[in-house]
């Protein structure tokens, strides 16, 4: 009974790489072309939650937008927000407050990770984040959110805040949303340790490819990624326990939309002395145009600012409707 739409949020907190372009901005440009309407949103209200410099916060909302744009997440084809621009999701999320359950939030292994020992000094809105993700999702009734791993047990309890008012308030009205998981091949791992995820919080610069790097810069990363003597396999089982090779052969699938047994067939055999070049190629034709994009959008901000604000009109004529219903079914 609910039309599919997607949603899908990324928090502007740093640097964007390569992970996040193959694992997220990829796969949601990708996916515009299936047309199902999509929803994608730079979580700022989610940032906040632990301590931001405002300038920087400012800075990042902008960056990220630029570099979905550049990855090519169209403003056209899909719905491009600033969460804090469109201000249903905080009006829903207090009404989830009242839905969701302190031990529901005390069990979140995320609010455990990051409150760490000192919960008493965590603030209140770490603890509540995942009723505010609830509220970005279900505010425009997403039946679909693309989340990486971690994310799933926010999800869960998405799902249990839906349930949990449509059973309340004996209505229909939340769908209950489905996951869909970022799977293996999409997961893009460090270039110093295959065992690690690529990430901004790595501090090694050399064990990601940034967004922002310039052509020399991706083409020497590549270089010195870590790897084994030997030459490429023909065959995928011939991966098995050489985590750094799989990764740089599926980064070269991710990038040239191909899969890991078409680049096996195409480079098994090789020595990384000739893989790397080519993956290296591939990864400057790919990324560069992206770098040089993102710093055009930013050379000039007021384009950016006109799109989100464009965005969040969109977005307003879909949450606004869906806050006034909630409003009426709780007694308002
Ligand atoms: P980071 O891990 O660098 O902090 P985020 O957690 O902000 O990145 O993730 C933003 C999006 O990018 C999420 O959809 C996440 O699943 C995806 N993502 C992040 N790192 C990777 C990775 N190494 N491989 C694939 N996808 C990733
Ligand atoms: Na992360």
């Amino acid at each position: 009974t609910f039309t599919p739409r997607v949603f899908s949020g990324i928090q502007p907190s740093g640097d964007l790489h390569l992970g996040n372009y193959l694992g997220a901005l990829k796969r949601f440009a990708d996916a515009q072309d299936k047309g199902v309407q999509s929803i994608y949103c730079m979580v700022d209200l989610h940032a906040i939650t632990v301590p931001q410099n405002p300038a920087d916060l400012k800075r990042s909302t902008r960056e990220l937008a630029a570099g979905f744009i550049a990855s090519g997440v169209s403003p056209e084809k899909s719905i491009l927000i600033n969460q804090s621009q469109v201000p249903e999701h905080a009006q829903l999320a207090w009404i989830f407050n009242c839905v969701a359950r302190m031990g529901w939030m005390g069990r979140m292994t995320q609010w455990k990770d990051k409150a760490g020992k000192n919960a008493e000094a965590a603030s209140l809105g770490l603890f509540a984040y995942p009723a505010l993700m609830a509220a970005d999702i279900l505010i425009y009734h997403a039946t679909h959110v693309p989340v990486g791993e971690d994310q799933k047990q926010h999800l869960e309890l998405t799902r249990d805040i839906a349930a949990k008012f449509n059973h309340d308030y004996g209505v229909d009205f939340f769908p209950i949303t489905e996951p869909v998981i970022e799977g293996a091949a999409t997961r893009v791992m460090s270039l110093r340790d295959g065992a690690k995820k690529m990430s901004k919080s790595d501090p090694s610069d050399a064990s990601r490819i940034n967004l922002t790097d310039d052509a020399d810069t991706i083409a020497k990363k590549i270089r010195k990624a870590k790897t084994d003597p030997d030459a490429l396999p023909s065959e995928v089982e011939g991966l098995k326990d050489r985590p750094e090779a799989r990764n740089l052969v599926n980064i070269y699938a991710g990038l040239n939309d191909q899969t890991v047994e078409q680049v096996l067939a195409d480079h098994g055999g090789q020595q990384f002395g000739t893989f790397k070049p080519a993956l290296a190629e591939l990864a400057v034709s790919k990324i560069a145009p992206i770098s040089t994009e993102m710093a055009r959008l930013m050379s000039d901000v007021t384009e950016i600012d006109r799109l989100l604000a464009h965005g969040a009109e969109q977005a307003r004529e879909i949450s606004a409707p869906i806050l006034k219903k909630t409003y009426e079914i709780v007694g308002m």
